[in-house]
């Protein structure tokens, strides 16, 4: 291993147009599991190196703000080739920097496993430069390793440059490779765009350091998927489908039950304990943490959620929130961000809350929006209550005392507050404090008109 990271750099190449993407967005802002492919790279880089540089150019401003301030970004106005990308990082590559790994935007499967192998391989090799290659039995399009008769390679020959013996070979050039810094920045300096597209090639490189007699270093991956490139939308789903399954079995091997991992989507960010169970189609985002013994699911999105152990999310569910141990959710809830959950509570179907604080042991079990409330402890709410907390210009806050009963098909109009152990009537307007241990009743008093249905049978015949 290189022993002091900071000696190491990466150059991110994410200038490119992705004509074949055609989209509106720049290549590298595509996402493959909720993360941009760019993203992926960086934190592939992360750990092994001190400093990353990206280059940029098509839209290179949307792809800074995207990736962040903590990065460099060299700008390559004009795309004319990777070899004159790489040359646009070479101000940030200052004298502390010994080692450069240039790896493309849009590999998003590039793991730091492989990274490291390749920085160590350049280590124990003492070479000036080392490529990440793999066997292909379809190598049209890559560049091709040419090695002499004692296997060293030679040079990288592209596609379109290849003499019809040179496009017979199988090892390819991967597109990531370690570069010692000196004399990288030497070569680049001294390649000539004389090819089939009048580029600058990167990959000249090679044959230039391997002319002055220089040590060229090759590691060959035997996982191809590795070194998958995104250029359409079609390996886009195919890198989805592998990033996918690569965070399901790493998740099912730490002891997470997941039914049906084809049709689970969770993104890297997310954390679970082990002996959770994920039913299908559930979608885990963001920075969601899930504890131990939980049932999520089937049909249920969570996004930057925080839930304890136990707790169990019901079909077709939304969460944003922060639940306590033994929670159970659902089915058919939805749970807007800002809400914090204390232990057992209980919220049923077609329930909406929205930054609302509830108490243990508190249930609103069907048909109810609450919104910028303080339920307190052991509370019930009935079916289909309602707090009115917006007055068509501002919110307002909800205050439900511990202990306290809200009958079904109440309004509590905000600012209120229903004080601990006090019960609202079924079908009231609550406009007015209920203060502890009362009865608040809003609604008007019942009246029955006695004999009423023969007296209007009676008119109809007439
Ligand atoms: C390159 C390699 C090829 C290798 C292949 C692996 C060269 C000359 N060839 O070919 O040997 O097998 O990658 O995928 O390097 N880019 C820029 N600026 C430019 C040109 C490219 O930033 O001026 C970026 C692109 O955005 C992309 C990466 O560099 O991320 C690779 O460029 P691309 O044009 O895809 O190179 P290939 O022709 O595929
Ligand atoms: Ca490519």
């Amino acid at each position: 291993m290189v022993e002091d990271f900071n000696k190491i750099a990466a150059v991110i190449l994410a200038a490119g147009k992705g004509t074949r993407m055609r989209s509106q967005l720049p290549k590298v802002l595509h996402k493959v599991a909720g993360k941009y492919l760019a993203q992926h790279v960086v934190d592939a880089c992360h750990e092994i190196v001190g400093k990353t540089i990206i280059v940029v150019g098509h839209g290179g401003e949307q792809v800074q703000s995207a990736l962040g301030e903590d990065l460099f970004y060299a700008w390559q106005k004009e795309q004319l080739g990777t070899g004159h990308a790489v040359l646009q990082a070479v101000e940030y590559l200052t004298s502390e920097i010994e080692t450069v790994l240039v790896v493309c935007g849009d590999t998003p499967l590039l793991s730091t496993a492989t990274l490291s192998k390749l920085l160590k391989k350049h280590e124990e090799e003492k070479a000036v430069a080392t490529i990440l290659t793999t066997y292909l039995t379809e190598p049209f399009g890559y560049g091709r390793i040419i090695r002499n008769e004692d296997q060293e390679v030679l040079k990288i020959v592209e596609q379109k440059d290849g003499t019809p013996e040179e496009l017979e070979v199988k090892e390819i050039n991967s597109g990531t490779y370690c570069f010692a810094a000196t004399y990288l920045k030497e070569a680049l300096s001294k390649i000539k765009p004389n090819n089939a597209q009048g580029e600058y090639y990167l990959t000249d490189v090679i044959g230039l350091l391997q002319k002055q007699g220089l040590k060229i270093a090759a590691l060959a991956t035997d996982d191809p998927a590795e070194i998958m490139g995104i250029n359409d939308r079609v390996q886009l789903a195919q890198a989805e489908a592998l990033v996918k399954s690569r965070i399901n079995q790493k998740l099912m091997l730490q002891g997470v039950t997941i039914v049906d991992p084809e049709h689970t989507y969770i993104e890297g960010t997310v954390q679970i304990e082990n002996d959770t169970i994920i039913y299908p189609n559930t979608y885990l985002q963001g920075q969601t943490k899930i504890g131990k013994g939980c049932e999520i699911g089937p049909n249920t999105v969570i996004v930057n959620s925080q839930i304890a152990n136990e707790v169990i999310i019901k079909q077709s569910t939304v969460v944003e929130s922060e639940l306590g141990e033994g929670c159970q959710i659902g089915p058919y809830s939805y749970l807007r961000p800002g809400n914090k959950l204390g232990q057992n509570v209980k919220i049923g179907d077609f329930v909406e809350l929205k930054k609302v604080s509830v108490g243990n042991n508190s249930k609103i079990l069907h048909l109810s929006y609450i919104g910028d409330a303080q339920v307190g402890t052991k509370v019930n709410i009935g079916a289909g209550t309602i707090t009115c907390n917006y007055d068509g210009e501002k919110k307002w806050p909800t205050i439900i005392g511990d202990g306290s009963f809200i009958g079904s098909n109440s309004n509590l109009v905000a600012p209120v507050q229903v004080e601990s152990k006090a019960y609202v009537a079924a079908g009231s307007t609550i406009t007015k404090d209920v203060p502890a241990g009362s009865l608040g009743v809003a609604r008007s008093k019942q009246e029955n008109i006695l004999n009423w249905t023969s007296k209007k049978n009676k008119k109809s015949r007439e």
